[in-house]
């Protein structure tokens, strides 16, 4: 087991990673302050691994409470459910919610944790590789509203992750691609050595190789603690964690939620990013062909969808959360593992990189 921590004075918590862990009740017992706890988790994933979490709870008095699975749920009125489900059985403000399942399970779960009474304790036990990498770690959580994604929410951070690799056993070949396109883009971000373990181990990781799947997740988490850690509240720094999604959220947004999944969608948007990283003159050539074979070769788009126009995405880029005062600030490359927060493009340099990467030309 490798235990990383994530760096924010008294807020401080440890990410666990290996294998069996949900079968080391001591692991759980100790990052419980009080007698009680609610699991929160979905109707995919309890049947999994719902007697694994009770068994290790014994001596605790926990409760639970299953959601409908899918990210539509993702809401103000699903989240009342967790509410409902604290207050009818009385728990206070030292009960701990257990979040068990992917991001949005983690989402939810973190945000009723960090709202309710003001805020009881947080655990995070993810179970979809994308979680395990990215949502349950730097404390966002929140909801969905029918105008936007994710708009409702607080940062609040858990008292522990506790990652699972063998609970991706049982995740779907698309849902683990899916978490991949994230461990790419933290290579891509500012690790240019763990770009090029990528390009020599996709398989293995395809494979669900569990040793190498442990590494890219260590890798992954202590990327992103090291960014939270130096910017926990996306003042600057933090929204490097953003290649690829500026773009991506676009794709999502057009086609609909679901359609494309979020890794999907961004695993084509740093593919833009990094054309349009090449066409500025920041990259090479040679570099932006490794990023889109290496996102090739994880079976991952590196286009966006044809029906989507070149308007529809600025529409929707400008509306992106990364807006501040009216400029659009975007994630380049000045090389692999070399990501820089801009706004210095012109906005003719964006059309020419949406236009050459919304259609496969290859
Ligand atoms: N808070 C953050 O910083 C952050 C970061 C990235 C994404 N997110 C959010 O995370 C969500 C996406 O998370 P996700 O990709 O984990 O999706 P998800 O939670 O919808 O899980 C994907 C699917 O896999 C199922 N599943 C989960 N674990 C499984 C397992 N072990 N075996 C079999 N099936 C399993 C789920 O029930 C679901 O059907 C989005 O809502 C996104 O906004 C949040
Ligand atoms: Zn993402």
């Amino acid at each position: 087991m490798a235990t990383l921590k994530v760096d924010l004075g008294e807020r401080s918590y440890p990410i666990y990673i290996g294998t069996n862990l949900l079968g080391d009740n001591e692991l759980l017992h100790q990052h419980i302050p009080g007698n009680s706890a609610l699991i929160v988790s979905n109707e995919t994933v309890a049947p999994l691994y719902l007697e694994s979490i009770n068994a290790m709870l014994t001596g605790i008095r926990h409760e639970t409470v299953i959601l409908p699975d899918g990210e539509k749920y993702k809401n103000l009125e699903v989240l009342n459910q967790i509410y409902d489900a604290l207050l009818a059985n009385r728990l206070d403000r030292n009960t701990t919610i257990i979040a068990l399942g992917g991001g949005v399970i983690g989402d939810m779960a973190g945000f009723a944790a960090a709202s309710y009474q003001r805020g009881v304790h947080l655990i995070q036990i993810p179970t979809t590789l994308l979680s395990q990498v990215d949502s349950s770690v730097g404390g966002k959580t929140g909801v969905n509203h029918a105008l936007g994604k994710n708009m409702i929410g607080a940062f609040y951070q858990p008292k522990a992750v506790i990652a699972d690799t063998d609970t991706l056993n049982t995740l779907p070949a698309r849902e683990l691609r899916a978490g991949i396109a994230e461990i790419i883009k933290y290579g891509l971000i500012c690790n240019a050595a763990f770009f090029s373990w990528l390009e020599q181990n996709m398989d293995a990781l395809l494979a669900k190789n569990s040793s190498a799947l442990s590494y890219a997740i260590e890798i992954s988490c202590q990327t992103k603690a090291d960014v939270v850690a130096a910017d926990e509240r996306e003042n600057g720094s933090r929204a490097l964690l953003n290649l690829g999604h500026t773009f991506g959220h676009a794709i999502e947004n057009c086609l609909g939620y679901g359609e494309w999944l979020h890794g999907e969608a961004i695993s084509a948007g740093m593919c833009m990013a990094a054309e349009m990283s090449r066409q500025m003159h920041w990259m090479t050539a040679a570099d932006t062909a490794k990023i889109f074979n290496l996102i090739k070769k994880a079976n991952l788009p590196t286009h966006a969808p044809e029906s989507i126009s070149t308007d529809e995405f600025l529409t929707l880029m400008s509306v992106d959360k990364k807006v501040m005062d009216g400029i659009l600030r975007l994630v380049l490359m000045r090389g692999i593992g070399q990501s820089t927060v801009t706004s210095d493009y012109s906005r003719n340099q964006l059309i020419r990189a949406i236009e050459s990467t919304t259609t496969v030309t290859t």
